[in-house]
C-alpha cells in the first residue's frame, strides 16, 4: 500500500495567487492537499495534466444543509470533488471548543456523504467513541506536544501508540502520525514506528520541504 501523505495548510495563504503558486509546485505529489475551504474549488481549476494530488477539507459540519450560518456540509464538499476531510483536529478542539460528541457526529456525516474522514486523536478514548463508524476511517495520531510546536514526538513512543491504536481498530485502517514532521524525520515514523502515512502542517507550506517529505517515503 502507498504511504498516505496529507498536507494541512491550516489557515494560511491569504491570496489566490499564493495558493496557485504553491499548488503548482506540489500538485504532482500523490498527496492529499487540504487548503482552507475558500480555495477548494480553485484547486480543481488549477489542476493540469501533471496533477496527481487529490483534495481534502480541514473540517465539515454534521448536517448536509439548513439554517446553520457559516457551516460547510459534507455533501457540498463531496459534490465539489473533495475526497477526504480532517475531523477533530486538536486546534479545533481547542479554539472552536469542539467536543467528542460533535466530532462523532461529523465523522458519521462525512462517511454518509461518501467522504473519507481523517479522525485526529491525541488519546485513545477519542478513538473509542467512534468505534461504530470505524470501518472507513483514517486515524491520525497527533500528540499535542508535537502539533505546531516544532518538537516532534519520540519515535519509540509513537510506535507504542501505533501498536495500541492498531489493536483497537484492527488490521485494515490506515493510521497516520502528525506533529512537527519534516524531511529529516518523516521516514522514521513510517519505517521505525510503522505508521502508513503522515499528516503534515507547517512543512506542507514549504514546497521544497514537502516534496522532500514525499520523496523520503516513496510517493
Ligand atoms: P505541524 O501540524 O506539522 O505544523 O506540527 C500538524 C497538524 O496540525 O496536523
Amino acid at each position: 500500500m502507498k504511504t498516505l501523505i496529507v498536507a494541512n495548510w491550516k489557515c494560511n495563504l491569504n491570496t489566490l495567487q499564493e495558493v496557485k503558486e504553491l499548488f503548482a509546485k506540489v500538485q504532482n505529489t500523490e498527496a492529499v492537499i487540504c487548503p482552507p475551504f475558500v480555495y477548494l474549488s480553485a484547486l480543481s481549476h488549477f489542476r493540469s495534466g501533471r496533477t496527481k494530488c487529490v483534495t481534502g477539507a480541514q473540517d465539515c459540519f454534521w448536517e448536509n444543509s439548513g439554517a446553520y450560518t457559516g457551516e460547510v456540509s459534507p455533501l457540498m464538499l463531496k459534490n465539489l470533488g473533495v475526497e477526504y476531510v480532517i475531523v477533530g483536529h486538536s486546534e479545533r478542539r481547542k479554539h472552536q471548543k469542539e467536543t467528542d460528541a460533535m466530532i462523532v457526529k461529523k465523522v458519521g456525516a462525512a462517511l454518509s456523504a461518501g467522504l473519507k474522514p481523517i479522525l485526529c486523536i491525541d488519546k485513545l478514548s477519542q478513538l473509542e467513541l467512534t468505534l461504530t463508524s470505524i470501518k472507513n476511517l483514517v486515524v491520525a495520531f497527533e500528540p499535542l506536544s508535537a502539533v505546531g510546536t516544532g518538537h516532534p514526538y519520540d519515535v519509540k513512543k509513537a510506535a507504542e501508540m501505533y501498536r495500541r491504536i492498531r489493536q483497537i481498530v484492527g488490521e485494515k485502517l490506515v493510521i497516520l502520525y502528525g506533529g512537527s514532521i519534516n524531511a529529516s524525520n518523516a521516514k522514521s515514523y513510517i519505517q521505525e514506528a510503522g505508521f502508513q502515512g503522515l499528516l503534515v502542517g507547517a512543512s506542507s507550506l514549504n514546497p521544497k520541504e514537502f516534496i522532500a517529505i514525499c520523496a523520503s517515503v516513496g510517493i
